[in-house]
């Protein structure tokens, strides 16, 4: 039987990576970890942050994962330094590669907003990754901190949302792109989109990294059928992870508590 693919955030924003590999390998088992208890990332330093990896992904090896799906921008910008030091998964992806290749290949765009955790922003992942493949490219990168302790405390389509969505974007020079470069961002694409009046192209990792996972290749996902009930684990129980992960994955979901960090 195939293994299960290993999916972590530090909450509900790997969710939408999550529920688009759901999508797109209905027979594949996830297991999923949201890292309540140390949210938000992207405040940590960098260390830290890469001792969450390490910890995380030896307790998704541990439950009989072969892919380690990093969902969240502020990791994957700190996961190079860690990657040979992890479990020997068959594929370890991040979220943050898929985003820069769609986009380098499309010869409309050449001025490109990030917005992202400040983790991800000061690591420059992206502009570093963007101009090195293409160095017409103007990359403008702002850091968004609030916006995903604001998501994942449920403020999404209202006001509250908005105000912050409107008073950060306002500070975005004028782009033709912008990445949502954090996990959480998706659940708040809608009044992005709003506030741009639909006239910028935005970019969001799930259905991208879903893209990058494969058809029939040799280690495509979609390979073997994996019939086990998904799994949620937290470090720390909270309704807003179990409401949203109901919302993508229906009524009835596993959801532990792990005792990872205790
Ligand atoms: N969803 C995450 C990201 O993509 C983390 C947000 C946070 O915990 O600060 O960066």
């Amino acid at each position: 039987m195939a293994k299960a693919i290993g999916v972590f955030d530090s909450g509900i924003g790997g969710l939408t990576v999550a529920s688009a590999i759901k999508r797109q390998f209905p027979n594949r088992k996830i297991i999923y970890f949201g890292d309540t208890v140390h949210l938000p990332y992207g405040d940590k330093s960098a260390g830290q942050i890469q001792k969450y990896i390490k910890a995380i992904s030896a307790f998704l090896f541990a439950q009989n994962c072969d892919q380690l799906v990093v969902a969240c921008n502020s990791a994957s910008s700190v996961l190079n330094e860690v990657k040979s030091n992890l479990p020997p998964f068959k594929r370890i992806l991040n979220v943050i590669d898929p985003v820069v290749d769609s986009i380098v290949n499309q010869t409309d765009i050449r001025r490109i907003g990030i917005i992202g955790t400040k983790r991800t922003i000061d690591s420059n992942v992206y502009s570093d990754r963007l101009l090195s493949q293409n160095d017409q490219l103007e990359v403008f990168q702002l850091s968004t901190p609030l916006l995903a302790p604001m998501i994942e405390e449920g403020f999404v389509h209202d006001k509250i949302a908005a105000s912050v969505i409107h008073e950060y974007l306002s500070e975005m020079p004028e782009v033709d792109a912008l990445v949502l470069g954090c996990t959480h961002y998706p659940l708040i694409r809608k009044e992005i989109d709003a506030f741009y009046k639909g006239a910028v192209k935005l970019f969001e990792a799930p259905d991208l990294i879903v893209e990058s996972m494969g058809g029939r290749s040799e280690d495509s996902v979609s390979e073997e059928p994996n019939t086990g009930d998904d799994h949620f684990y937290v470090s720390d129980y909270t309704t807003s992870f179990e409401q949203t992960a109901q919302q993508f994955f229906g009524a009835k979901i596993k959801l532990e508590k792990s005792n990872l960090f205790d």
